[in-house]
């Protein structure tokens, strides 16, 4: 007996151990974690469970045979995260470049299987060469299991991926095919392919920094949500996002105690500028509006017009998608619509309310935008928004026109209710614009025709230029006080608790993609 107990011991050692010190101090001498160490400051403490410590490859192939690693390069199991299960693999670049192949990717099915069964997020930490290129084809055929489970589980479990190292060619697919995709700076890359071949084909000199690296793809591409600076921020950063969202889609989002208080919020009176042209920081009606401190960026240095986050309001998570004057007086164009509307449909999966601020000139004009689908990539937040059936609010701040009045959560595509500043102007355009059109002739044969446009232009604006019409129609439910904003959001999401929105009997919509 002692000596089997024993044995036990020295193989769990041995995994322990990867691919051997050496690789583990290479690893850290590049600033990294093991795999190990990135599961221990996720999990709770003492929570981790690992499954198949001891599974190794079973190719014979290209020397493999002589070559075999407890684990197979990747470490999975199960634990908690502030007390609530989640699946969880780490790659293990100590072992063949934490290169995946069948057994590998086995472990990840398993481990995403069980998530399914059983109602958690799965999360993974990617640290690999891609597909270990000694097991050829049998590497790829486990990339495509694990793509296969991904698309069936999105919108039943959070998955979310955390890419702490390479990723690369086909690999990358997983992640995308996963809810949020966090990236460390300067060690992480993701790449269909690396510079060599860019080189080869395009010419181009790329570093992997310039063409996969997590400035990249957090600014320009929007691959990723989240850029961390180290190891340790992005699993923090794991860990705040999985605090928002429930553990599957038939459940709600973990709330916080709150105690009522004064709610009014006096500085939100002050915060809209006399000047309709001037910019504002959304941002800081979000955070006046939400629970102190609650509010988490997605997406942050993305597609900038649009703002996009997690929050708590009166202790209950909600999504919030919100238009930002500061940024390209917060104009709706195609990287903002693919951005709102992803994020829109995260919320609608797993039950987050949405709260809406809106402050929209419209659409962006231009052959750039059209010429690159803005009618088909507006038309994403438009079939996002349509079709969540999620409690939704809209606060309309100032401006809300055009086509955008409609696509950002007006009453007409579904939303419960929408609120108006006494600030908001609810129409067709702006009101230069309009008077220039309606009122031509009449402009154009005065005496002092620009005198003329200024007096049309304060016409529409008397007019148009407020929410009382949209009030009159029903299509604003009230116009409040900016200061009242959230006491009135909490008790109108209060009210909607409970609501039981379907959709018509349907296999599945066709989102515009
Ligand atoms: C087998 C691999 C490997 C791989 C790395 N290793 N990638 N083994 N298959 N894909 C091994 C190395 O041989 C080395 O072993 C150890 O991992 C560490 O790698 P290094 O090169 O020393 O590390 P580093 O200098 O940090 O470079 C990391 C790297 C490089 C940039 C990832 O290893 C690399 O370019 N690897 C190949 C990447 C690649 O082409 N993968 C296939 C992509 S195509 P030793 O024993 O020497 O320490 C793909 C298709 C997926 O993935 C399709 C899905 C549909």
């Amino acid at each position: 007996m002692k000596d089997r107990i024993a044995h036990l011991h020295e193989k769990q050692e041995k995994a322990l151990l990867g691919g051997g010190q050496d690789r583990i101090d290479s690893q850290h001498a590049k600033g990294k974690m093991t795999a190990r160490e990135r599961l221990h400051f996720l999990l709770d403490e003492g929570s981790f469970e690992e499954i198949g410590m001891f599974v190794t490859h079973r190719s014979n192939e290209f020397g493999l045979e002589k070559q075999k690693f407890l684990g197979d390069g990747v470490i999975t199991g199960y634990g908690t995260v502030h007390g609530r299960t989640v699946y969880v693999f780490a790659q293990d670049f100590t072992v063949f470049g934490g290169s995946l192949a069948e057994m590998h990717a086995e472990k990840i099915c398993r481990i995403m299987d069980l998530a399914m069964e059983n109602g958690a997020p799965v999360i993974g930490l990617n640290d690999s060469g891609g597909a270990r290129i000694q097991e050829g084809v049998v590497s790829l055929g486990g990339y495509a299991d694990i793509f296969y489970r991904n698309t069936l589980a999105s919108g039943v479990i959070p998955q979310l991926s955390a890419i702490m190292g390479p990723c690369a060619g086909g690999a990358v697919y997983s992640p995308a095919l996963t809810d949020f995709v966090l990236m460390v700076q300067d060690s992480s890359y993701m790449f269909v392919t690396g510079p060599n071949v860019v080189k080869t084909v395009t010419h181009e000199e790329v570093t992997s920094e310039e063409l996969g690296g997590a400035s990249t793809h957090s600014t320009k591409s929007g691959v990723t949500h989240f850029s961390s600076a180290n190891d340790l921020q992005c699993i923090e950063h794991l860990k705040k996002l999985l605090s928002y969202m429930p553990q599957n889609c038939e459940e709600e989002a973990p709330v916080i105690n709150y105690t009522p208080a004064d709610e009014s919020r006096a500085a939100l009176d002050s915060i809209i500028p006399d000047n309709p042209n001037q910019p504002y920081d959304i941002k800081e009606v979000i955070e006046t509006v939400c629970d102190a401190g609650s509010f988490l960026e997605v997406h942050k240095d993305f597609a900038e017009n649009i703002v996009v986050g997690f929050a708590r309001l009166g202790g209950r998570s909600i999504g919030i998608v919100a238009n930002q004057p500061a940024m390209l007086a917060g104009v709706l164009d195609i990287k903002a619509s693919q951005k709102g509307g992803r994020f829109v449909r995260f919320c609608d999966c797993f039950n987050i309310p949405l709260l809406v601020f809106e402050d929209v000139p419209g659409f962006l004009p231009g052959t750039d935008q059209e010429w690159n689908g803005i009618i088909t990539n507006g038309a994403k937040l438009l079939f996002a928004f349509c079709e969540a059936t999620v409690p939704r609010i809209t606060v309309i701040t100032r401006k809300a026109y055009g086509g955008a009045y409609d696509v950002m959560n007006s009453k007409h595509i579904g939303a419960d209710m929408n609120y108006a500043w006494p600030t908001a102007e609810i129409a067709v355009m702006g009101a230069k614009g309009a008077a220039e059109i309606i009122f031509r002739n009449e402009i154009k044969s005065a005496p002092d025709p620009e005198a003329k446009l200024k007096e049309k232009e304060a016409e529409y604006v008397r007019h148009f230029a407020n929410p009382f019409r949209a009030a009159e129609k029903g299509y604003v439910d009230e116009v409040i006080l900016p200061s009242q904003t959230r006491e009135k959001l909490i008790r109108a999401f209060g009210m909607l608790k409970n609501k039981a929105r379907t959709l018509p009997r349907k296999k599945h919509g066709n989102i515009p993609l």
